[in-house]
């Protein structure tokens, strides 16, 4: 059955000019955009999609990152879409992430990680709500 997954190319990959790179491959990947929007995200925008990362020591670092130049937010469908896309994104450290995976080829650090993938199918459906409502 098809999924919901949010994804976001995030300030650092936005910047370094890779955003089309990586719609190409969620195009290659199968996934179907079902609504894309480029987004300067305010810092109450990015600490409200956080919410859960609050009480975590990186999240002011995360939140000032992500609220720090333009993003592109997409939602996506597809079979086990969730599972799939962060199969393709890779490992949060992106010292860790596979070859070939998008955070292994264009992410600098875990703070800088190029795209945020949702981790459950109910997350992918409540944070696509947050962004097209
Ligand atoms: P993302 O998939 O967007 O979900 C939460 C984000 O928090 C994660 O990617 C990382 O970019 C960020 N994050 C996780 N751990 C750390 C950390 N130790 N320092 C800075 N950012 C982090």
């Amino acid at each position: 059955m098809n999924e919901v997954t949010l994804a976001i190319i995030k300030p650092d990959a936005y910047k370094n000019g890779v955003s089309g790179k990586i719609i190409d491959r969620i195009i290659s990947e199968e996934f179907i955009i079902n609504e894309m929007k480029q987004i300067h995200l305010s810092k109450k925008m990015a600490e409200g999609f956080y919410e859960i990362h609050r009480e975590r020591p990186f999240f002011d670092e995360l939140t000032s990152f992500m609220s720090s130049g333009k993003s592109i937010v997409l939602s996506l469908e597809r079979e086990n879409a969730v599972s799939k896309w962060r199969d393709v994104i890779g490992a949060t450290n992106p010292a860790e992430a596979v070859a070939g995976t998008i955070r292994g080829q264009f992410g600098t650090n875990t703070g800088n990680n190029a795209v945020h993938g949702s981790d459950s199918p109910e997350n992918g459906k409540l944070e696509s709500k947050y962004f097209f409502s």
